[in-house]
């Protein structure tokens, strides 16, 4: 384990003996999770909280109610399904709310905490509706089966996409307008407006992050960090979209995870937290990072046509989650990149595998059109 890794689950070790205290979940009193259930916990995101949540909590159980899309992979388990009795899955739609009550009575849920989602943007622009489904209609039907069983305590991932654009200066803070510009990021600000106000009307006691961009193992290379490198270890060109000088903020996803876990037990109801990894890196300079830990030449990079709408920058402003959760990244964009390459090159048959069928469908109609 590295040290940032060890630093990271030292850090979600902390926050579970802070919730350790008895605690009904009552609004500034610590929350000792006994059951949770994970919404999209095959995906990226979802599946590595579910791994460090099992480690950092020795006593959680977690039901994972996932209807697997494309993004959905139950290899991202394989190894914590084996043996583990404190976890269960569920093959589950989240906006059939019937289905989430029945399996939050069977399991004795205490909290959900929700990453299912249709969850990028290009596909987002090719067509709206199944982002409307999931991550609207969705969060509404999980929000209505939190209430059912008893208003359980209820996690939302967002994203820091919600606020639209930045220039040069500036960074998101919580009290920034919410202001989105794709179909995805609308999506997902409707999400935030309908939690926040199952919060006020009904008293649900709900929390929201809002994250910047992940990256870290597990993650579908749609997305531009996996999909460089993908392309890169086949010799294949780099699709740079415009001219490269977008920016965003990288965030480790055990970074996330420790967020979300502090969060989830010491974040008060009603609150908003901003969770960004303190790594603002234009996107140019993030692909010839790849380029050079893999030993692969810059002629690789080609510029193809832009994004309509394509956010210029995003960069978040972290203090609340510091001053209340205790939580700041801990790793270093330098030291989880090369990581992070290293997983992907020691883990072809899993690259192999997901970007067999239906992903090679998607690349051909989504870059012929570049
Ligand atoms: P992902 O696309 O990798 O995984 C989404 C998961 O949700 C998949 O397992 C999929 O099968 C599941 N799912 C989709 N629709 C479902 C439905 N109707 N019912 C049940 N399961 C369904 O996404 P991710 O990157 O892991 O993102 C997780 C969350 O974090 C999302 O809400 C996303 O908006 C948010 N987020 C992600 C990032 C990022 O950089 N990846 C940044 C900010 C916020
Ligand atoms: P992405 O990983 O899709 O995340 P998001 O759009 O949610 O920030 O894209 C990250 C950045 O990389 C974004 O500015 C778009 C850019 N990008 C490319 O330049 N080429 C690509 O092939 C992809 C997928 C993204």
């Amino acid at each position: 384990m590295s040290d940032q890794r060890r630093a990271a689950s030292e850090r979600a070790g902390s926050v579970s003996a802070r919730a350790s205290e008895p605690t009904t979940g009552v609004v500034g009193t610590p929350f000792k999770p006994k059951c949770i259930l994970v919404t999209g916990g095959a995906g990226f995101i979802g599946s590595n909280f579910i791994r460090h949540l099992l480690a950092a909590d020795r006593s959680v159980r977690i039901v994972n109610a996932d209807c697997l899309t494309y993004a959905g992979n139950l290899e991202n388990l394989a190894d914590v399904t084996a043996d583990e009795p404190r976890y269960t899955f569920a093959k589950a739609d989240i906006c059939e709310t019937a289905t989430i009550v029945a399996l939050c009575h069977e399991h004795g849920i205490d909290s959900i905490i929700n990453f299912a989602a249709e969850s990028h943007v290009d596909r987002s622009i090719e067509g709206a509706a199944p982002f409307i489904r999931t991550n609207v209609q969705g969060t509404l039907s999980l929000l209505e089966a939190a209430r059912a069983c008893g208003n359980l305590r209820f996690l939302q991932v967002g994203t820091d996409e919600v606020y639209g654009t930045l220039g040069d200066e500036g960074l998101f803070t919580e009290s920034t307008p919410l202001d989105p510009h794709s179909p995805y990021s609308a999506s997902k600000a409707a999400a935030d407006h309908l939690v926040s106000a199952f919060g006020t009307t009904y008293g649900l006691p709900v929390i929201i992050t809002r994250c910047s961009n992940n990256y870290g193992p597990f993650q579908f290379p749609e997305k531009m960090i996996p999909l460089m490198i993908n392309n890169a270890r086949q010799n294949k060109p780099l699709p740079v979209y415009g001219d490269g000088s977008n920016i965003r903020d990288w965030l480790h996803v055990e970074d996330h995870c420790t967020a979300i876990h502090a969060a989830l037990c010491i974040g008060r109801p009603g609150r908003v937290y901003n969770i960004g990894g303190n790594s603002e890196r234009k996107n140019i300079d993030v692909v010839k990072t790849i380029l050079k830990f893999m030993g692969k030449p810059d002629s690789l990079i080609t510029y193809v046509k832009d994004r309509p709408g394509h956010d210029f920058r995003y960069a978040i402003d972290a203090t609340r989650a510091r001053d209340e959760l205790g939580w700041l990244p801990m790793t270093k964009f330098e030291t989880g990149i090369e990581q992070t390459i290293n997983w992907y090159l020691s883990h072809q048959n899993w690259l192999d595998h997901v970007t067999s069928g239906t992903y090679r469908e998607y690349c051909e109609q989504m870059y012929a059109k570049r």
